[in-house]
């Protein structure tokens, strides 16, 4: 049997993306919302105002969740619900409705994996500098401990940040993501390394604090890389290339995942960014090196590699190759050469905690979704997960991206990834076929995959 019986068979969501009531129930602004009343800046002006509706619809959607015969479940907080000024008060009723969702989610037989934030920083700590003020980590860690001793008697899995190099990245560089900001890099290198401080700090109030035993990692995304054909040659190039930062970007693997796993930044990286990278002490590292429990791995597609004359080298995909709605590349492969990679380097157990992909839905003539090329792209992607894991990578879990439509960031509403649709206007959810196809394969283990 390749995925074992405990496989953790799954699905993620994220706060801002599928709650709405994004001015109810005393929850303060986060950036998000202020990044899309700028008008321009998110696909046709879309927020997550409303969204899935799910704060107020969630019974409705662990039910679905059931019927899927999900055993795990990857939601997050969104600290402004708790705390709608970041730090201070707390806002009884924000909490009382990750309460009722965690009680509801255990009811129906589902694990919940809780990731502490998932881009969402509340609009009055960015005001005070956001992730540049050397506070932020703290302000973190008294955020993760609200949230710890208020779950932690029914939550065991926790993520701490999700894909740092896209919200700061995209949010603090490039500007294309909220909060906005075009840092230039002394400053942006600044609020990396607040962001390491923070995820060290969280994983020590999670580790001191939690009321059960606690499993505890974080999802970075990085960059995916898989050799262009399997000779050694490319093979060893895709993996010089999974572990390399030999440019200036944050979309690297090893510049956050060197020093959460080493307590060191790669000595490429610190050669690349110069002088422009802050002076680090050593007890920040000694914070940001926490033990963990499992590697989050969030993937969608992968760039191919190939051994170039010295030097490993991009190899372009052969015109008319497979690609999403969002334009990303079809690569089941990266489930299985980056996961291997990422292991080999990491050496803890690994959960793949994002994967899937946007596709043209809508509801037919016959009134359901049809949605073949989902199902056939889950399909390859989580047979590369079946040979990672015959070929020895500590694989324990998957986490499909994502259970139903809702806010794709920047895309706005355009791009629909959920296994359930919704119809945003009416907030009617409507499963699609890969619903029904994902449900056989968590049913059967993984076996209705078929060769
Ligand atoms: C990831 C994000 C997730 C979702 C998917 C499509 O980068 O973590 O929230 O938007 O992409």
């Amino acid at each position: 049997m390749p995925f074992p019986k405990d496989f953790t068979w799954g699905a993620a969501t994220a706060s801002y993306q599928i709650e709405g009531a994004a001015s109810i129930g005393g929850r303060g602004p986060s950036v998000w919302d202020m990044f899309c009343r700028i008008p321009g800046r998110v696909y046709h002006n879309d927020t997550g105002e409303i969204a899935c509706d799910h704060y107020h619809r969630f019974k409705e959607d662990v039910a679905l969740m059931k019927k899927l015969g999900m055993k795990a479940y990857r939601l997050s907080i969104s600290w402004s619900r708790v705390l709608p000024d970041g730090t201070g008060k707390v806002n009884e009723e924000g909490l009382a409705f990750y309460d009722a969702l965690i009680d509801e989610l255990l009811a129906a037989g589902i694990t919940p994996w809780v990731t502490l934030f998932h881009w969402d920083m509340p609009y009055a700590l960015f005001l005070r500098g956001g992730w540049l003020n050397p506070s932020s980590p703290l302000w973190f860690a008294d955020y993760t401990k609200i949230i710890v001793d208020r779950l932690s008697d029914r939550v065991q899995n926790w993520f701490t940040i999700n894909e740092p190099q896209v919200f700061l990245q995209m949010g603090h560089v490039d500007g294309t993501h909220a909060p906005g900001l075009q840092l230039d890099w002394p400053e942006a290198l600044r609020a990396a390394h607040n962001v390491l401080l923070a995820h060290g700090r969280a994983v020590l109030v999670i580790r001191e604090r939690a009321k059960t035993p606690a499993l505890v990692g974080y999802a970075p995304v990085g960059g995916s890389f898989i050799p262009a054909s399997e000779s050694p040659a490319d093979i060893e190039a895709a993996k010089l290339v999974t572990y390399a930062c030999f440019e200036k970007t944050l979309w690297s693997n090893t510049w956050f995942s060197d020093p959460i796993f080493f307590g060191t930044y790669p000595e490429d990286g610190l050669k690349v960014f110069g002088s422009a990278m802050p002076t680090v002490p050593s007890v920040d590292m000694d914070i940001i090196r926490q033990p963990l429990d499992f590697y989050g791995f969030n993937t969608y597609f992968a760039t191919r590699i190939r051994m170039g004359e010295t030097l490993p080298e991009e190899a372009p995909f052969p015109p008319g190759s497979p690609h999403t709605m969002f334009h990303w590349q079809v690569t089941p492969e990266a489930l299985y050469w980056t996961a291997k990679f990422l292991n080999e380097r990491y050496k803890v157990p690994m959960y793949i905690t994002e994967n899937g992909t946007a596709c043209m839905d809508w509801v037919h003539e016959d009134g359901k979704v049809h949605d073949p090329q989902r199902i056939d792209y889950t399909s390859r992607y989580l047979k590369q997960v079946r040979r990672a894991i015959e070929g020895g990578v500590d694989v324990r879990g998957y986490f499909h991206w994502t259970l139903m439509d809702n806010f794709e960031w920047a895309e706005g509403y355009r791009q629909r990834f959920g296994l359930i649709f919704v119809d945003f206007p009416t907030g009617k959810r409507t499963p699609k076929d890969s619903f029904d196809w994902y449900q056989q394969v968590i049913a059967s283990s993984g076996e209705a995959l078929g060769k």
